[in-house]
């Protein structure tokens, strides 16, 4: 049985003041919910400040992005060795890192395998655009994007890393994908293209997560879909009130307690 993960990708928002005050509003209501990894992903100048708030809890830390070298002449970068005393999760190859970073699947490919060494484990984003949807390219696309990240990786590697499927017209526009829809592109084409590298197991195993306008008012309908592991949670991530939610919604319908 796979443990559902609602992760909370705070993107560029929230000084280490209001990181705090956040972390203070919501932290002791999302701790007590069972059955379901909460991950909330601060940006790295917060990392600190929130670890500390969350020692004693059962909430995990994660980033947003990682460089796949350990040290040297990378101005502005953030390693895998400073993010494994802190976190356990990354974030790896959002459409956003893609779009504005020009993050490649060969990057995201290369950090995948970084992170398992050093103890991290990635969440790897994948998702088609407008476009490419409307031109009905989504499953060639997704597929790609996923041989393309698990490349050279083992089966039990893949086992314990997660997936978000993002379709990008999705993300922060309030108009998500159809719960069905994107149930069927976890299964048929996010798990059919693991289990045809890594076997049925594999595929079974990987936890894929939704991430595209989810709030808690169509959080149900997405973990009532039997393909989809959890949710990556941008905007709605941000007020106390609606990622708790969220998290306690997930936990009701799918929660591993039950
Ligand atoms: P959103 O973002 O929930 O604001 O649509 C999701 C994401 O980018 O991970």
């Amino acid at each position: 049985m796979r443990t559902p993960i609602i992760a909370g990708n705070w993107k560029m928002n929230k000084t280490i003041a209001e990181a705090t005050a956040l972390v203070r509003e919501m932290r002791r209501e999302l701790n007590e919910i069972e059955g379901v990894e909460k991950v909330l992903c601060p940006p790295f100048t917060a990392l600190s400040a929130v670890a500390e708030l969350l020692q004693a809890t059962k909430i995990k830390l994660g980033a947003q992005e990682m460089h796949c070298e350990e040290k040297g002449a990378f101005t502005g970068a953030i390693s895998p060795l400073m993010l494994k005393e802190l976190c356990q999760y990354v974030i790896i190859g959002h459409s956003e890192r893609r779009k504005y970073f020009g993050e490649t699947d060969e990057g995201v490919n290369r950090k995948v395998k970084v992170a398992f060494q050093h103890g991290l484990i990635p969440i790897i984003c994948v998702g088609e655009n407008l476009e490419q949807n409307e031109a009905g390219q989504t499953e060639e696309w997704v597929s790609g994007q996923v041989r393309a990240a698990l490349d050279g990786l083992a089966a039990e590697q893949v086992k314990e890393l997660v997936m978000a499927y993002e379709p990008i017209w999705a993300i922060g526009t309030g108009k998500p994908a159809t719960a069905a829809g994107a149930n069927a592109i976890i299964g048929l084409v996010i798990r059919g293209t693991v289990a045809s590298m890594f076997g049925e197991d594999a595929a079974q195993a990987v936890r894929v997560q939704y991430g595209g306008s989810v709030k808690p008012a169509n959080v149900v309908e997405f973990m009532t879909q039997p393909e989809i592991d959890g949710a990556l949670v941008g905007g709605a991530c941000l007020a106390a009130d609606k990622f708790v939610a969220i998290a306690r919604l997930a936990a009701e319908i799918k929660g591993t307690h039950k």
